[in-house]
């Protein structure tokens, strides 16, 4: 159902790295939140694996309990406009909340990007889980879970409105004539809604691409329709075979009940391999890993998708706390999960804790066992592709010089870039202007 010919691969690149403790690593670069010359280099290794994207995860609000990484970083605009320049194929997404933007800036950054880079560029809307965001923008409250995917429903479709109010021959450019542009082909959107109210036109055209890639990251009822309406990748949860199979087949359901073609949507599971050349090389390196992390860091780990929960006050050899509806304004399914994990198998706050701090994934081991796994996950649809994130500072490097060659022998992968944007990479269409109904050519 709805499964590509060969496998997409995005690299998440993240600073100091995901966890708490991350940035203890002996090969961490303590400063790499800030620092260019790192985020160069991991794109240049990504770009030299042959990657679809580079991907850029981001929150707008931190507390002295954040991961390191959050605590000082760059802003994804301005990093990847920077990355554009220094590389040629690689997509770049960046992580923006449509509940704290306005359509109309938004579509300009976006747009610009996607020009500065060549058509490259990609969005992963999210509606963002920390109530605290709101004491950032001069707003009293936090939307609703529900109020966010609406408002997420309507900001989406202004922004699309709004890049498509040039047509993309409307330039005329005659010097002669003194004629620079068609009046006929620029079209303002006049939307009015429930939450913005947007006249337009945009004042930047069409890239080579079209638009922007729209990517999510949502899980719940909610972030999965929104998902399955709107998104073309999908930046997904899951380290299990079998869940990951149901949410690739019950998105792509969705999708197709809103009309999309399944083919139009890639589910990429965002993985964190840790690699070594035998079985014993991988477990050593997850150890050290393992033993960076504190319990204290594990339980403010464990409180974040709970909105920074503080889990310190309960005893941490007793069954995991009953937080009752704690945790379904902020990272809903997330949170969830944790709940039924602890239920389901009988666990303590420190098991729970340590649990997903530092969690035993099955991309722990040889090349060729995590080629293998991969392979099945892509034949066995439970994944298009898969975002590579940073489970220890060389995770990057040692899947584009491990797994990928082994990929690409077994004809999973390509050999190099057949195509310059980022749609192109994934076999995307160039989205036909709303305003002229006839088929661009990529
Ligand atoms: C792999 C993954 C990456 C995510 N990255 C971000 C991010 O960078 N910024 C953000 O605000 N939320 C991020 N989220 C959170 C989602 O946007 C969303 O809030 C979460 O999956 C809960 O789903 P729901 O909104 O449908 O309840 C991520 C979620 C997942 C599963």
């Amino acid at each position: 159902m709805g499964k590509r010919k060969h496998l997409t691969f995005g690299a998440m690149i993240h600073g100091v790295g995901y966890g708490w403790d991350d940035w203890r690593h002996p090969d961490a670069v303590t400063d790499a939140g800030v620092n260019f010359k790192f985020y160069k280099e991991q794109a240049h290794i990504a770009e030299s694996g042959k990657f679809d994207f580079a991907f850029i995860a981001d929150s707008v609000y931190i507390t002295e309990k954040s991961t390191p990484h959050y605590l000082n970083r760059f802003e994804p605009f301005t990093i990847l406009s920077a990355l554009a320049a220094v590389t040629s194929h690689i997509g770049l997404v960046a992580t923006v909340t449509v509940s704290y933007s306005e359509p109309f800036t938004l579509a300009r950054q976006l747009a610009s990007l996607d020009h500065v880079s060549g058509g490259r560029a990609g969005w992963n809307v999210v509606t963002t889980f920390l109530e605290g965001t709101a004491g950032n923008y001069s707003k009293q409250d936090h939307l609703a879970h529900d109020v966010r995917y609406r408002l997420a429903d309507e900001f989406l479709d202004v922004t699309r409105g709004l890049w498509d109010s040039w047509e993309d021959d409307a330039f005329i450019r005659d010097k002669q004539s003194g004629v620079f542009f068609d009046p006929e082909k620029l079209h303002k959107l006049n939307h009015k809604g429930e939450f913005f109210s947007v006249k337009g036109p945009l004042n930047i055209a069409r890239s080579k691409q079209g638009q922007p890639v729209i990517f999510q990251a949502g899980q719940s009822e909610d972030g999965r329709n929104f998902a399955a309406k709107h998104a073309e990748a999908i930046f997904a949860g899951h380290d299990n075979l079998e869940e990951s199979k149901q949410y690739y087949r019950d998105v792509k359901r969705r999708a197709a009940g809103f009309g999309r073609s399944p083919e139009s949507i890639s589910i990429l599971p965002g993985i964190s391999p840790i690699i070594g050349l035998t079985e014993e090389e991988a477990e050593r390196k997850y150890q050290e890993k393992v033993n960076l992390v504190s319990i204290e860091n594990a339980l403010t780990a464990l409180g974040r998708p709970f909105n920074y929960f503080d889990f310190s006050k309960f005893p941490l050899d007793e069954p995991f706390p009953d937080l009752g509806e704690l945790g379904s304004n902020a990272m809903q399914s997330g949170t969830e999960r944790i709940k039924r994990l602890a239920k389901e198998e009988n666990l303590t706050l420190r098991q729970v804790a340590l649990r997903l701090a530092t969690p035993r994934s099955i991309f722990v081991g040889t090349p060729e066992k995590i080629a293998d796994t991969i392979q099945q996950w892509f034949e066995e649809e439970a994944a298009d592709g898969f975002i590579i994130s940073p489970g220890i500072p060389s995770t990057l490097k040692d899947f584009v010089e491990l797994v990928v060659p082994i990929l690409q022998e077994r004809g999973l992968y390509r050999q190099d870039y057949e195509h310059d944007t980022l749609r192109g990479h994934l076999g995307l269409e160039v989205p036909v202007n709303r305003n002229r109904k006839e088929k661009a050519v990529l």
